[in-house]
């Protein structure tokens, strides 16, 4: 039998019964768990990273439970400073998981390089010259990598636009490379780079930028699923649903806020396994606001049985080798335990969250509220800062949602009281 992700009442375990849970599943070392629990790499290697370091933030680490994507379970490591987000994506892959799970597709690993060409005399035979030598200038890009022609990807394509600009029009080529399990910057970057002389030779013009195109549209991450109507309440929590998904879809404040329920599952993963996350997000944002005007990306719609349905499709820059997802020690743990085995995969579980995430938000805003999930972890957070200790954070959070208000001076007035109380 199989791993199951499925893992009841995981949130109830301290934090040595949850890692012994996540270690039995993927098969982690002692070594790894030890990582896990201080969080970070030495400072040699964090100096390597990035410039001026002078230190490390520690963010927390958590694992979303209950994914099931393509028949197959996966934990999700997830790093974020919010509460609420993990225990959202829990919830709504569990949500999801009753209808058989997340189905999930790709367009394959494609990124690409812009180069702008300027001060063409004539743009149209410019962009036709590009296109009469895309043999040759693909072959020529392949020269720059060395593992990716090998494994039948590297340089594959050469779109070019013309586009009006302040300088006059511009001739605008993309080259489009497959970039297997790199998120891709680079390698397309330095293609770029390297044929940007040979356009030049070819159009007569001048090149200006040559820059990876962050706008990954050929690389799009697909997920879909099925909510049963019953596990979200009946059916008028799902017509309660789609009326705020039509608010989000027309209005571009709320579909700012939807965006950004879908985000909070989809950076904590990215975040997690050391990736880009202004490259997703960027294209993630862009690509909401394709059709000329930003609006939810997510598609929520209701099928004959009553039940609802969501469809996520987005661009997924993201890699399982190079950069930050194999130097950093927490990372490489991170994709060990999500047990992705490509890049492509690794997207594919991107949007899958993305869904789950806004599935659980919607839903709550849908009924209950926001607020009600929210509360616990907050309320917690405020007793602490009011300085309750051990079991006095529970008593001082348990009486503040008991009272329906959440703030530091009522936390200061209760400790007060809780701690007068114990003195008598
Ligand atoms: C909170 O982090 C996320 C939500 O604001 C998303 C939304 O508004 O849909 C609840």
């Amino acid at each position: 039998m199989g791993r199951s992700s499925r893992i009841k009442s995981f949130y109830k375990l301290d934090i040595d019964e949850k890692l012994k849970v996540v270690k039995d599943f993927a098969s982690l070392s002692d070594e790894e768990i030890l990582m896990l629990k201080t969080g970070k790499p030495d400072m040699e290697s964090v100096e390597r990273m990035v410039e001026n370091v002078i230190g490390v933030i520690g963010m927390p680490f958590g694992i979303a439970t209950n994914f099931l994507v393509n028949g197959k379970d996966y934990l999700v490591p997830m790093v974020t400073e919010e509460s609420s987000v993990i225990a959202a994506a829990s919830n709504g892959a569990k949500m999801v998981r009753a209808k058989g799970g997340f189905t999930t597709s790709s367009t394959g690993s494609f990124m690409a390089v812009q180069i702008q060409v300027d001060n063409t005399s004539d743009p149209e035979s410019a962009s036709r010259e590009i296109i009469k030598q895309k043999q040759e200038l693909l072959e020529m890009a392949n020269t720059q990598s060395t593992t990716l022609p090998k494994l039948n990807a590297g340089a594959k394509d050469i779109k070019v636009d013309i586009v009006n600009g302040w300088y006059g029009p511009m001739v605008i080529v993309r080259l489009i490379v497959d970039v297997c399990d790199a998120m891709g910057a680079n390698v397309v970057n330095t293609m770029g780079e390297f044929i940007a002389y040979k356009i030049e030779d070819l159009t007569g013009g001048k090149v200006f930028l040559r820059v990876v195109d962050n706008y990954a549209i050929e690389r799009l991450a697909r997920a879909e699923c099925i909510v049963d109507k019953q596990v979200l309440g009946g059916e008028e929590v799902v017509d309660a649903m789609l009326r705020g998904y039509s608010c989000a879809y027309h209005d571009q404040h709320r579909a700012t806020g939807h965006n950004k329920g879908v985000m909070n599952g989809i950076m904590g993963v990215v975040l997690a396994t050391g990736n880009d996350t202004r490259a997703v997000e960027s294209a993630f944002h862009s690509y909401a606001a394709r059709d000329g005007r930003y609006r939810a990306l997510p598609v929520w719609s209701k099928n004959d049985e009553g039940d609802l349905t969501g469809f996520l499709e987005m661009p997924a820059p993201v890699g399982t080798i190079g950069g930050m997802t194999k130097h950093h020690p927490v990372a490489r743990i991170a994709l060990k335990i999500l047990g992705v085995e490509s890049a492509d995969e690794l997207g594919q579980i991107l949007a899958a969250v993305g869904l789950a995430s806004k599935l659980a938000a919607e839903r709550a805003l849908a009924s209950e509220g926001i607020q009600h999930g929210h509360m616990k972890l907050h309320a917690t957070n405020i007793a602490s800062m009011a300085g309750a200790q051990g079991d006095e954070i529970n008593v001082v959070a348990q009486t503040m949602i008991e009272k329906g208000k959440v703030s530091l001076s009522l936390a200061k007035e209760l400790l007060e009281k809780e701690r007068n109380q114990c003195r008598k």
